[in-house]
């Protein structure tokens, strides 16, 4: 349903590499139609299939030979090549570099008038940014404009940390107009003294992905190989536990049980919808971009020429061969920020004797520096799971 005093024109859109529909979801909550989805995966095209009953299906994007008029491409292409967590082959790699793809389909001149493309902010530096300026020059030969930004989902209100690189590209409008237009600043983080904090507990020994008040990043794959939840430490209690996946779907901006139809035939259907869970764009993100595509505003913030060979920055913009930094955050807008703690609405898991022997192996094998009563804390957790293991 799209409210009617909505600003600016509905888009049509064509959603590549669709998942479970993070990006179309939140530009529908903006009004914008998609005509295509296209997504290989047979559990995402079973949620897609669920959740966008009424729009076009396609399957493995190589075999797809033109796109429809749209307005505007969606590519939040795979990141497995270029993620920390990842196989980091880089833009060539298997899977990441399966965004040739969108350059075919987008040819070389005419299509649409606005291009989107997600990734993971590794991309930036992975490689001394190689990624990056092969996307920037694959834009620049077919003569679009692009401007890119690192958005944090943690600016949207929902409790999950989550950078990612939005990068827009047209070849008639401004895109520093759309992604430039909001910038509410670095925010002073104020969380109350016994907010539960998320960590990863398949690492331990150099990081830890540790967020106050929030999840770290929802992840599609792990050090460990396979999707797996982050753990919550609640102070108050000691308790060390799991997210529901139904929380974990509200924590990226989906109603709970959105992947519910995602389950593996095989039974792994848990890690699953981990999986899918974790790959998808969060759905406020994209509402905020839906947005900003109906309401352009002129483009204002300062910005520095960029040479070559310079790290890519948070924020730049470009044309023919030149390049800007520009001054934005990462926090376009600053919604009133859900706790962590209030926003769980389904019950935890408590994290397994193993996971947790695991996890304080290396945390104290490691160098890292914990909050106070943080490991205590651990340590207790892993003695009540032992007992309740040896009395089941
Ligand atoms: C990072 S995820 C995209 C997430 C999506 N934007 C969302 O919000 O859920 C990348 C997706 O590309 C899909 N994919 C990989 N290879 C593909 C191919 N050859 N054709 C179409 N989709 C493909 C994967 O199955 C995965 O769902």
């Amino acid at each position: 349903m799209i409210p009617r005093s909505l600003p600016g024109p509905n888009l049509q859109v064509a959603g590549l590499f669709a998942g479970i529909g993070g990006i179309e979801r939140g530009l529908a909550q903006a009004g914008h139609h998609t005509e295509l989805l296209c997504e290989v995966a047979s559990s995402a095209q079973r949620v897609l299939g669920q959740r966008f009953p009424d729009v076009e299906l396609a399957s493995d994007i190589r075999a797809l030979d033109c796109l429809p008029d749209v307005d505007l491409v969606t590519a939040g292409f795979p990141c497995q090549d270029l993620s920390q967590a990842g196989r980091t082959a880089g833009i060539g790699g298997e899977q990441s570099g399966l965004v040739a793809e969108v350059f075919r389909l987008l040819g070389d001149s005419g299509g649409p008038t606005w291009l989107l493309l997600e990734n993971v902010p590794f991309m930036l530096s992975l490689h001394r940014g190689k990624a990056m300026q092969f996307l920037v020059e694959s834009l620049e030969q077919r003569g679009y404009m692009w401007a890119y930004r690192v958005v944090d989902a943690l600016s949207f209100g929902l409790p999950q940390r989550r950078r990612r690189v939005l990068l827009l590209a047209s070849r008639t409008e401004d895109p520093r107009t759309v992604l430039f237009s909001q910038d509410a600043g670095i925010p002073t983080p104020r969380h109350p003294v016994d907010a539960a904090c998320g960590f990863y507990w398949t690492e331990g020994q150099r990081g830890l992905g540790w967020a106050a008040d929030a999840v770290p990043t929802l992840k599609g794959g792990s050090t460990i190989g396979i999707a797996s939840p982050p753990a919550i430490w609640f102070p108050d209690t000691g308790l060390i536990a799991t997210p529901d996946i139904r929380d974990a779907e509200r924590l990226q901006g989906f109603p709970a049980d959105w992947t519910m139809s995602g389950d593996d035939e095989d039974g792994r259907a848990r890690t699953n919808r981990w999986k899918l869970v974790g790959n998808a764009v969060s759905v406020s993100l994209a509402r905020w971009l839906g947005h900003r595509l109906r309401s352009p505003e002129p483009f204002t913030a300062s910005s520095t020429r960029l040479q070559s060979g310079n790290p890519w920055p948070v924020a730049a913009w470009g044309k023919s061969g030149e390049a800007w930094q520009t001054d934005v955050s990462m926090w376009p807008v600053r919604r009133q920020r859900h706790h962590l703690r209030e926003f769980l609405r389904y019950p935890t898991v408590p994290l397994s004797a193993r996971a947790t022997q695991g996890f304080l192996s290396r945390a104290e094998a490691g160098s890292l520096r914990f909050p106070p009563d943080f490991l205590e804390d651990v340590a207790a957790h892993l003695e009540r799971m032992t007992g309740r293991a040896q009395v089941a």
